[in-house]
């Protein structure tokens, strides 16, 4: 075996030896070890589902780049395979970074970028980056074949290639930086090998829409079709775009051999504070999926103590509503890992908090929001998170809690129209994601609670509040 792929699985065997559990998913895709980023090259071939992430396996920060690999045949038990991509060869020296994977005939086939630092590493003005393939046999074991796209002349950044079949030919969105603004690029091709330029899709116009569009991904859903990516650079507006970077799309029309027309404007996917670099794939039976990046770039990360950061979400299902509003919600396999259910009974709250139950993984809810008038009204994680709705300001908020300053805070969304909110909430050592209204709205944010603390309390404060279908979920354990 290759010897740079037998040196990373050793390491990552040493520091899982040695990883500490307090922190670490019961039911979210995490490296065994070291560091992860991105989900990468996710895809359903030969009755497999393929998850892979931008891994360091030498430690718990970000380093170069290899690709390490899960597979699933339900897509709610995983097991960690070898790792696929370490990098070092002359066009990826310095990372494979991220990209897709897909099913050529029954060849698992990786399109990933090459990444290479022409002068200081971490000098991102001073890059060179790639989109190369790989191809497996047996879905555990990769051959590289080297670049086969290169960016023309005046291209800053290239990466991220999300491949898709389309008629008789391929077709690939690539991330790029061009004069200083991101953008999204389309290719074509008959044989993955040789690739042509298509057409620009949509990039920034002024620096307000991100001088840089990582991880672009595009896809038809209902009526519409999807220019997910995550930009770097908006500034905050009010409540939106309040993390580093973000993650969203554009929604629009197209038709292959023409231009993307776009009939509505960038809406962030999740609105959480741990939500980056989303990549869809299909199930086995036409769904469209997703996994994201459960971090991001630059935020305090606790685990890293304990010798592990980076977790993906849980694989959620994309769908278009009559009033064409993208909705995410949990994919239907996690229900797999339910217990037996529990129930408890509604109940009216006045300035009071009341814990229902000390271990719950899964809890759904709703609140008779006519029925409330409390200030502040919903559910208490220990002393790691509140979800609460705020009659103030008319908002669902997830507030978390942490003695390091980096990991307080707020998020929210505007509460949704009609007199009932119903939540969906799943709570595993450090995530929280909360799928609002059968998923109009999502929020999902890392949280540490103190010596595992994960007990959920109703409250109202300042007023009354009505909580109803109160029913909860232990969940069993992805890993087999
Ligand atoms: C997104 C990203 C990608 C890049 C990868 C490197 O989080 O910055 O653009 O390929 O991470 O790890």
């Amino acid at each position: 075996m290759n010897n740079a792929l037998a040196q990373a699985d050793h390491a990552v065997e040493t520091l899982r030896a040695q990883r500490q559990d307090d922190y670490y998913p019961q039911f979210h895709l995490a490296p065994a070890a070291g560091w992860i980023n991105d989900p990468n090259g996710l895809v359903y071939i030969n009755g497999v589902y393929h998850a892979f992430y931008q891994h360091h396996p030498y430690d718990e920060n970000w380093g170069p780049m290899h690709w390490g690999h899960a597979i699933s045949r339900d897509l709610a038990h995983w097991q960690h395979q070898p790792i696929a991509l370490a990098p070092g060869d002359d066009y990826d020296k310095d990372g494979c970074f991220s990209g897709c994977a897909v099913d050529d005939n029954g060849v698992l086939t990786l399109i990933y970028t090459g990444h290479v630092w022409l002068d200081k590493v971490g000098d991102d003005d001073q890059v060179r980056e790639v989109q190369c393939l790989a191809t497996s046999e047996d879905g555990v074991h990769f051959v590289k074949h080297g670049p086969v796209l290169a960016p023309p002349e005046g291209i800053q950044h290239f990466r991220d290639p999300k491949v898709w079949r389309e008629n008789d030919g391929w077709w690939m969105v690539v991330g790029a930086k061009q004069n200083g603004l991101g953008q999204a690029r389309l290719y074509r091709s008959k044989d993955l090998r040789s690739w042509q330029f298509d057409r620009v899709l949509d990039g920034a116009q002024t620096l307000h829409q991100g001088y840089m569009w990582e991880c672009p991904d595009f896809f038809p859903l209902g009526e519409k079709q999807v220019l997910l990516f995550s930009p770097q650079g908006l500034a905050a507006q009010g409540y939106r775009h309040r993390n580093r970077f973000q993650s969203g799309y554009l929604l629009g029309h197209w038709q292959p051999g023409a231009d993307f027309n776009v009939t509505q404007p960038f809406c962030e996917l999740d609105a959480g504070h741990d939500f980056y670099a989303p990549q869809t794939f299909t199930a086995a039976d036409g769904r469209r999926l997703l996994f994201a990046w459960m971090d991001m770039w630059e935020s305090p990360m606790p685990s890293k103590a304990h010798g592990w950061a980076g977790a993906l979400t849980l694989p959620r299902e994309l769908t278009l509503n009559a009033e064409g509003d993208v909705l995410m919600n949990p994919a239907r396999e996690l229900a797999a890992l339910r217990g037996l259910p529990q129930r408890f009974a509604a109940a009216q709250l006045r300035n009071q908090r009341q814990l229902l139950a000390e271990n719950l993984q899964e809890l759904t809810l709703s609140l008779d929001l006519a029925a409330s008038d409390a200030e502040r009204y919903g559910i208490a994680i220990g002393d790691a998170a509140r979800l609460y709705v705020d009659n103030q300001a008319h908002r669902l908020v997830l507030e978390r809690f942490s003695e390091e300053p980096g990991l307080c805070g707020c998020r929210s969304v505007p509460l949704p129209a009609g007199d009932t909110l119903s939540l969906r909430v799943f709570i595993d050592r450090s995530s929280l994601e909360v799928f609002v209204n059968q998923g109009v709205a999502c929020l999902t944010s890392r949280i540490y609670p103190t010596d595992g603390r994960r007990g959920v309390s109703l409250f109202a404060e300042s007023g009354q509040a009505q909580f109803e279908a109160l029913q909860g979920w232990e969940l069993a354990s992805i890993w087999a």
